[in-house]
This record gives C-alpha cells, structure tokens and sequence, in this order.
C-alpha cells in the first residue's frame, strides 16, 4: 500500500490533498503532513509534522528520520517580495528537501514526486500571454524578466529524478478557488470579506477590477479538483503523465460578467446596473482606482513573430486596472469600521480581514487580458475531471461561514415572475450549506 508525503499541508492547495489521502484509507494508509504551523483536523491516517524547510538539509534529515513516503506531493509555498529572493528561497526549500530524504536514505522508496507551481509559468503576471495556454509552450526566455522560481523547482526535479531513479509530474494550476488561513493568495476569502463588508456598508456590490476584464475570461482551479488531480497522477501508470506538467484547471472557462450577479445574490446584494462610467470603459479609472503598467514586453511577444502578431497590438503593454484599488480600499476607516462591526456582531474571526489577500485579489481582477488554458494535454493522458467554477466559488463561500470567516448568507434568490421576460428578487434567509 502506497505511503504519502504532502509539504504545505496546512496550505490551500495542500490541505485538500491531505484531506483527499485521509479520506481513501484503503489506497493510502499512511500520509505525512508537513508544515510550520499547528496541526489541522486531519482523518486518522495522517500523521502530522511540524517541519521548516528553510533548515540546511542536514537539520531536516533529523526530523525526517523515520519518514518513508513513497509519493511526495510539494505544495510549500514561502511568498518572498522580489521574484529573485522568492526563486533563492523556494528553490532551496525543494532541493533540500529532496537532499534531505537523501541523507535518511528515504529517497530509495520514493516513486513519484508531484509538484505544484501554477500558469505564472507562462508569465500571466507580466502580461498577456500567448492563448490558450499549452504546456508545449517554450519556457520564457526574454533575459529582461525577473527569474521564474517555478522554472528552477522543475529543473531541479528532472535533474533529482533522473539521479535518483523516481519520476516526477508537475502541475500548473491558475486563480484558486479554496479555504485556508493566513496563506498568500485567497481569492474566495478576499473575495468574501469585499462582498460581506460591502453589504455592512448598504452599498451595491460594484466589480472592484478592469472593465475589460469583467468581459473577458479567465480558468479557475477548485483545489478540491486539484487534489483529485494530484492522487491521479501519482499512481497513473501511462508514460502519457510520467515526467509531465500539466495544466490543471476546472474545465470551464469563465467570466465576472456571468459570475459577479451570482456573487451578488448569493450574498443579497445588488449589482449596479452600469457598472462602469464610459471613462472607466476607456481605461482611465477614477480617484478610487488605479492603473498599474506591467511589463513592456508580454509573454505574448515572444511569440508574436512567428503567430503574425509582430508589432501588434495585441502583443503590446498590458495593464492592472483597478476600479477600485482593493488595498487602498481595505486600509480606508469605514470599511474597517464596517468590518469590525460584522465581525463583533456575527462572532467572526477577527483577523481575516487583515489576512486577506487584497493585493492578489487586486491583481486577479485588474488584469486586462484573457487567461485562457487548455486541458487537453491532460484530457488526452485520461484525465477526465471537471468543476464547474460558479459551484467551486459557491461552495467555497459556504466553507467560509462554517469557518468563522464569513457571516451567514441571506441571498437574493432571482426567481422569474409571472410577466414573461421579467425578473423578481426575492430575499430568502438561508442557512449554511442549503442552498448548494
Ligand atoms: N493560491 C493560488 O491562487 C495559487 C494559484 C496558482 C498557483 N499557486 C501555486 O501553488 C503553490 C502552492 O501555493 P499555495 O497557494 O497552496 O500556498 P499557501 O496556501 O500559501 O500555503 C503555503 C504552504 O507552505 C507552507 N510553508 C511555507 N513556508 C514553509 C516553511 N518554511 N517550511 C515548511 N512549510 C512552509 C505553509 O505552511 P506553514 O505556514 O504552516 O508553514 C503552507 O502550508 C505555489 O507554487 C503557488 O505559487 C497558487
């Protein structure tokens, strides 16, 4: 029976991954889950372990000593302000790990290591990228970008693998939907608390982001469907996923124009009817808001040659505009006024604001490109998973208020009136998890 090891348990990638183990005793009845902090609430085989892996590998074969996985999914994540010092810092919490089963000889077990990076693979972080996204896609090679910590952990894991005799699988996941605490990027909880405090605040629910961007697209990827993803690849023998990165995203592609009316009912709120002022629509955002310049080369031009797109627009500058810039928002007094209201009167905890990823959140809904990625690789290796993205937000949400972050929904439940054509809102009080 296969042994398993997850680093990052406590992550929100990884949490999923250990809980996906702990709920299929049968198949694996032995899971290590390490991270810094305390333990979680884990199914009883899943041992838990404290561990840095910031240590010198020689400090961390003394506390691995007794740890024998055979499959090793590394989730860790260390978020560091300059890509460079997040490329030193997270390249060497794999390498010394991975050094580390060495010096225990644990490394002879191991058959599989799965790890994690995301689609910052293909540079969505500076701007528009060549679409859909495929894994055959070149690596960025423009010497002007900062260095890629994702492209340094996957040499690193074809170098060890190919010496130590175990293969790899690596996955690209993009904007995840999930639950945890503290961590770096939490789309859903920010999300959350935006729309939460702007209820408090009796306002409509206004998209915070790029005017284009709420028309454009964007691929998720539910971290429940990432765990399932991880426990196939681990065992799937086909040579179609041994030393394979994949896309892993939920299938759908989706938009905020179809997902930001949802969001809104689901908390009772109401949208605007024009959500943007026609100078907005033009790329000029108002005193709340803010324009970040990315990159003067995209991803996209260094392919735009050779797609017929040289010199054009398409291949030019991309932009972060915020309608409302979502740091500046959360440091304003009334929304923290606001929060501290909700918080006290709903018995929520009281740092999740302060935890919350606005300036992701920021990033996510300030893009002005697409971010479109393709599952086929995977779909042709036999992968056959799918999510639907509004479900994943949703069911996040409902995790959100049995954890203390969110308050209980009262949704606006859109239902369609007798006079054909029309819509009616009807506010029904509802209570955890019904209406999924
Ligand atoms: N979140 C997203 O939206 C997203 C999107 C695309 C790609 N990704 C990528 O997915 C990967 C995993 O990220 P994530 O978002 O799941 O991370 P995360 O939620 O921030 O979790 C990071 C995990 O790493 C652990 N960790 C951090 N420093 C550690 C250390 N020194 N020693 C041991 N454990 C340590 C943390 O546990 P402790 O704090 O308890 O140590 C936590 O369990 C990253 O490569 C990330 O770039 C994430």
């Amino acid at each position: 029976m296969p042994s398993a090891l997850v680093t990052g348990a406590t992550g929100i990638l990884g949490r999923e991954i250990v809980m996906a183990l702990g709920q299929d005793k049968q198949t694996w009845p032995t899971v290590y889950a390490l991270s810094r902090s305390q333990k979680l609430n884990w199914p009883e085989n899943v041992k838990q372990q404290q561990l840095d892996l910031t240590a010198s590998a020689q400090e961390m074969a003394k506390e691995l000593d007794n740890v024998k996985p055979e499959y090793i999914f590394f989730t860790a994540y260390l978020a560091k302000d300059s890509e460079e010092e997040a490329t030193k810092v997270n390249g060497a919490m794999l390498e010394n790990f991975l050094e580390a089963l060495k010096i225990t000889g644990a490394s002879k077990n191991v058959k599989r290591v799965i790890l994690t990076t995301g689609a910052k693979q293909y540079g969505v972080h500076f701007g528009v990228p060549k679409q859909p996204m495929e894994e055959s896609d070149r690596w960025l090679a423009d010497s002007n970008r900062p260095p890629n910590f994702y492209y340094k952990q996957q040499q690193l894991l074809a170098e060890q693998g190919k010496q130590q005799g175990w293969d790899w699988v690596v996955t690209y996941p993009n904007d995840v939907i999930g639950v945890a605490k503290g961590n770096f990027m939490n789309l859903a909880t920010s999300l959350g608390i935006y729309c939460a405090v702007t209820k408090e605040m009796g306002k409509p629910l206004e998209f915070p982001g790029s005017p284009s961007f709420y028309t454009l697209f964007d691929c998720f990827t539910y971290s429940r469907l990432h765990a399932k993803f991880n426990l196939w690849a681990a065992l799937e023998q086909s040579p179609r996923v041994s030393n394979q990165a994949f896309n892993v995203v939920n299938g759908d592609i989706e938009s905020w124009q179809n997902m930001w009316p949802k969001t809104a009912d689901k908390f009772g709120l109401k949208i605007p009817e024009r959500m943007f002022t026609p100078e907005e629509e033009d790329g000029k955002m108002g005193e709340n808001g803010s324009v970040m310049e990315l990159m003067e080369n995209p991803p996209l031009s260094e392919f735009a040659a050779e797609r017929g797109l040289k010199g054009s627009k398409f291949a030019k500058q991309s932009r972060v505009e915020q309608k409302i810039d979502l740091v500046r928002w959360s440091q304003r007094s009334d929304v923290k006024a606001a929060w501290d209201r909700l918080a006290k009167r709903e018995g929520l905890d009281q740092d999740a604001f302060e935890k919350a990823t606005w300036g992701f959140l920021g990033f996510v809904f300030g893009r002005a490109y697409n971010i479109v990625i393709s599952m086929n690789k995977a779909r042709k290796a036999g992968w056959t998973g799918h999510q639907d993205t509004w479900d994943s937000l949703s069911e996040a949400f409902d995790e959100l208020v049995g954890e203390k972050v969110l308050p209980a929904f009262t949704p606006t439940r859109r239902k369609r009136s007798s006079v054909m054509g029309t819509e009616a809102d009807t506010t029904v009080s509802i209570l955890r998890g019904r209406d999924r």
